[in-house]
């Protein structure tokens, strides 16, 4: 953890087919340009989805704040960021004898999802809140030592005007900047 100097963070971009996202890419490029953030997208990193762990762990070595963002994909993460979290938070590393090297980070979700905020409840089309999905996540920060910040969630993204990408980015820029 670096106590002395300013937090670094890492945003772990993760969608399958970043040509065909508005919310990501969108959200992804307003932060690109914030002072002590890398932003790090896996479908450019590699296209063949070929995961390089070592890089990937030295990478989350050299930050203290960690971002993962994605779209909600059937109720979870999309495949190629449960792939990295398989891949990357390895025995040994992320958790097991020795398996210390993130903890103290934090772990900051954001997503975005296509139902709106309403189906996610006991009595909504989707039966479980955010919070319940995301309980999984929130074991494994706990596993990996890292303190989960609260997520960022963007509901019903498919109806979501420009307008309102443009405060949700900001909203982002200020928390990363934080
Ligand atoms: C394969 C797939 C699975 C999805 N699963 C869900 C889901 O479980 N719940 C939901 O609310 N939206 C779901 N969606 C909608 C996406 O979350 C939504 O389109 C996305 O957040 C928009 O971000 P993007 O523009 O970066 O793709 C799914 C979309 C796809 C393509």
């Amino acid at each position: 953890m670096n106590l002395s100097a300013t937090p670094r963070t890492l945003v772990v971009v993760a969608h399958p087919d970043p040509g065909s996202s508005r919310i990501t890419v969108g959200l992804a490029d307003a932060v690109r340009d914030l002072d002590h953030v890398t932003v790090h997208d896996l479908s450019a990193a590699y296209p063949d989805g070929r995961i390089d762990v070592e890089r990937e762990q030295a990478l989350l070595r050299a930050h203290d704040r960690i971002v993962w963002q994605f779209p909600w994909h059937w109720y979870s993460v999309p495949a190629v960021l449960k792939t990295w979290i398989d891949e990357v938070l390895a025995y040994g590393f992320a958790y097991g004898t020795g398996g210390t090297a993130l903890h103290g980070k934090t772990l900051r979700l954001v997503t975005s999802t296509g139902a709106p905020e309403e189906a996610y409840a006991p009595d909504g089309r989707n039966r479980f809140t955010m919070a319940q999905l995301m309980a999984p996540l929130d074991a494994t920060a706990h596993l990996t030592g890292m303190r989960l910040a609260e997520p960022l969630v963007l509901f019903g993204a498919r109806l979501v005007s420009d307008v309102e990408l443009k405060a949700h980015a900001e909203q982002y820029r200020t928390l990363l900047a934080a």
